[in-house]
């Protein structure tokens, strides 16, 4: 534990170096943070496409021929245009519908405040049934990455690939040969530079571009180890099973987006055509021999087309991809028939969503107080690589449990601690709360700890649909959380070990205990009930965006849209390179298996090209 005061602060300055971003003085520092969270809370979220989209009715302009063209410039595409520009002789174009990202981005504690700008696509679920209660008209906030670098520009930076029982069932059980956890572990080790220690070094990479760091102080390990728990200096190494810091995608005290580590440093490659503000409406297909050969996109309100000799990769997210495809013609077909869209391929695409979701109201309230600076003070140990703005939500430690207590089977909770938590006010914005809901959390974010409990494996599935045949509107995602009893009685057995923690050692040692919140609308169960709780699940339930498996990977094309090399079935010269690709979750966070998958891919299309 670290109570930061006065003569500690001095004592840092000194004794660190510091890195990244660099203002003149703290005053233009903190007045650019400021400009950024004020814009955020007076930002309105546009109702369709229109705040980038403009359609018109010319022509469309020749914007060129390239050998391939990537949909996307976000996680895996900033990856696949750097891979594939390594081939000198081949041209690419990658498009993206977003812009560059500003410093604000960098501060991974403030990147909530990213969903409320530009940056996002701001999308929402349709209302939901099960889950996402206390939510404004019943419906899950779902911002999607809107800039270069996709989700990693504009995400929590928790850095956690799965377990390796995951990759072997995208082998096994899902009938894609080449994924398994020992034919994948060379492409995450590819990207990588870790940085930190202890590691186990056999799983990890050194000297990638995607650099990988721990910021974090051990607080309530020991909470963990009470209940039999094991520490674990490495969940993304041997073992995964246990509690452990959390890694990062972090260098210095800068966010790492996939543009940070795979774009900024090679725009210069004469033979890589990087389009920002180029949103792409459609992809071009010969209907007769269903060959892929360009894209039409609009930017500035011009419209383009842009020829490729060799593929076209879409990378466009796990819900823009299954958009992009069904307003090209891909999908099932009723539902385009609904919609007026010529039919050129008949596949599930947008079928089988996934997401991981979690309980947001577990609160440890302690008699410390941990963290009680202003903002400015914040900034100033932020420019010292200092906690607490140096992870995503300021997540100190994660623990990936299964009920089994056995690392050789995957995690059924991962557990997400947070010190300090957002205050209600924060929670309120960040989430979308109804008006009050908060009110029973009277969260103080000095002395508390919040505990997030997520559900890594939901067996609910949901979809992707299209709310018309016109890219201006936004899609219409519907992930059906919680929807089967599973699912929820999985999240309450989560929930119910920390409560079984409430009297523990570590807990009296400082005088705190899980505060007994009077959730809203429970009433009507009896208190502490396991119906009572799963009321409390039903409401604060939040996605953590990681939308997978509309395209997914599978051998058959009634169940999957793409095959193991990422080709849509029964199309050529198309393929899907992105997070809906994924038959299934991860035990994780999606941000690692997509690297992988994008590097994985991108040596597969050397090979298919002979250029490897
Ligand atoms: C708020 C948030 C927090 C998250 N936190 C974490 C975390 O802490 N750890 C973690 O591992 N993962 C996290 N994730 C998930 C992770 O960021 C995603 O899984 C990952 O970015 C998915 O990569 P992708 O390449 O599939 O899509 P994206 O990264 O979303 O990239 C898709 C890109 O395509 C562009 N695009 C879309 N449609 C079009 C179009 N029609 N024309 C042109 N361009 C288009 C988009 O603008 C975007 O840049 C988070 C995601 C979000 C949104
Ligand atoms: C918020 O937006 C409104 C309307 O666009 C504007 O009048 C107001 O000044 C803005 N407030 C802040 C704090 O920027
Ligand atoms: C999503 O919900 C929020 C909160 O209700 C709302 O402000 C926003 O406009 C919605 N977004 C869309 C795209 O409808
Ligand atoms: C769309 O066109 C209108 C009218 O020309 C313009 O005001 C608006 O800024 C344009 N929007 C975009 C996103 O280009
Ligand atoms: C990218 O392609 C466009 C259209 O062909 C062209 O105008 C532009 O100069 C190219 N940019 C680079 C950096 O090659
Ligand atoms: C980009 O290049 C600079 C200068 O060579 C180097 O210091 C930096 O580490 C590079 N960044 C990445 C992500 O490789
Ligand atoms: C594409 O071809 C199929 C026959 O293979 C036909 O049924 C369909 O209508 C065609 N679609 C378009 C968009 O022309
Ligand atoms: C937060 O908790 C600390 C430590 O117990 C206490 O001193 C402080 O008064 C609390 N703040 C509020 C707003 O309740
Ligand atoms: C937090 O700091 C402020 C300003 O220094 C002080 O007024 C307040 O009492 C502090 N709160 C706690 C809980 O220490
Ligand atoms: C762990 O699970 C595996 C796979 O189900 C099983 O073979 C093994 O015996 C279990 N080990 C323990 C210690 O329970
Ligand atoms: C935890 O224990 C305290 C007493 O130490 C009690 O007041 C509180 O209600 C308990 N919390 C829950 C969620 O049951």
């Amino acid at each position: 534990m670290r109570v930061v005061n006065t003569s500690t602060v001095l004592i840092l300055i000194v004794a660190r170096v510091s890195f990244g971003l660099k203002y003149d003085n703290l005053e233009d520092f903190v007045d650019m943070v400021e400009d950024n969270i004020n814009k955020a809370l007076n930002y309105t979220i546009s109702k369709d496409n229109s705040d980038i989209l403009n359609l018109s009715s010319s022509t469309a302009k020749d914007f060129g021929t390239f050998d391939f063209i990537i949909i996307g410039g976000g996680a895996a595409g900033a990856i696949l245009a750097n891979r594939l520009t390594e081939i000198s002789e081949w041209k690419i174009l990658l498009l993206e519908a977003g812009g560059l990202p500003n410093d604000f981005t960098k501060i991974l504690g403030l990147s909530p405040y990213n969903y409320f700008s530009t940056r996002s696509w701001g999308y929402n679920s349709t209302s939901q049934k099960h889950a996402c209660l206390a939510m404004k008209e019943e419906k899950c906030s779902l911002p999607q990455g809107r800039v270069i670098g996709g989700g990693t520009t504009i995400n929590a930076g928790v850095y956690a690939r799965g377990h390796p029982e995951d990759f072997d069932r995208w082998s096994n059980v899902y009938g894609n040969p080449g994924w398994s956890y020992e034919e994948v572990l060379p492409y995450f080790k590819k990207s990588e530079n870790a940085v930190f220690e202890p590691r186990d070094s056999d799983y990890h990479g050194e000297g990638g571009y995607y650099t990988v760091d721990i910021n974090a102080v051990k607080l309530f390990k020991p909470l963990f180890n009470e209940k039999g728990i094991d520490f674990i200096d490495d969940y993304n190494g041997k073992y995964q099973n246990g509690i452990a810091q959390v890694q990062m995608s972090l260098k210095g005290n800068e966010r790492v987006s996939t543009y940070s580590a795979f774009l900024e440093n090679f725009t210069s490659r004469s033979n890589l055509n990087i389009s920002l503000h180029s949103f792409v409406t459609k992809i071009a297909i010969n209907n007769a021999t269903k060959t892929a050969y360009g894209a039409y996109f609009v930017k500035d309100g011009v419209n383009y087309f842009a020829k490729a000799k060799k593929e076209v990769i879409v990378s466009a997210g796990g819900i823009n991809s299954p958009q992009l495809l069904m307003l090209s013609g891909i999908g099932r077909k009723k539902h385009l028939k609904e919609l007026n869209i010529p039919l050129v391929k008949y596949l599930p695409v947008g079928k089988y969503l996934q997401d991981h979701i979690l309980f947001l109201g577990l609160i440890v309230r302690t008699n410390r107080i941990f963290y009680n600076q202003t903002m400015a003070e914040m900034l100033k140990l932020y420019e010292e690589n200092q906690r607490p703005l140096m992870t995503g939500f300021q997540v100190e430690l994660v623990s990936f449990t299964n009920f089994g207590r056995n690392q050789s089977i995957r995690p059924d909770i991962e557990y997400i601690i947070s010190t300090p938590p957002p205050s209600s006010s924060q929670f309120e914005i960040f989430f979308g709360i109804k008006d009050s809901y908060m009110d029973p959390f009277n969260i103080n974010t000095s002395s508390d700890i919040l505990i997030y409990t997520c559900l890594m494996h939901p067996k609910s599935r949901g979809s992707v649909t299209l709310k018309s045949n016109s890219p201006l509107d936004k899609p219409l995602i519907n992930p059906n959380y919680l929807a089967e009893d599973e699912d929820i009685e999985t999240l309450y057995r989560g929930v119910e070990l920390i409560l079984s923690m409430n009297n523990s050692q570590i807990l009296k040692n400082y005088e705190a205990y899980i505060v007994d919140v009077e959730y809203p609308n429970c009433v009507s169960y009896k208190k502490s009930s396991k119906e009572w709780w799963f009321c409390a699940i039903r409401q604060f339930t939040s996605p953590i965006y990681h939308p997978v498996s509309t395209n997914r990977m599978g051998p058959d094309p009634k169940t999957s849209v793409v095959n193991a090399h990422l080709q849509v079935h029964g199309m050529k010269k198309l393929r899907v390179v992105d997070s809906s690709v994924m038959p299934e979750l991860n035990s994780g966070h999606t941000t690692a298996p997509v690297l992988m998958l994008a590097e994985k891919a991108s040596n597969i299309i050397k090979k298919q090209h002979n250029r490897y």
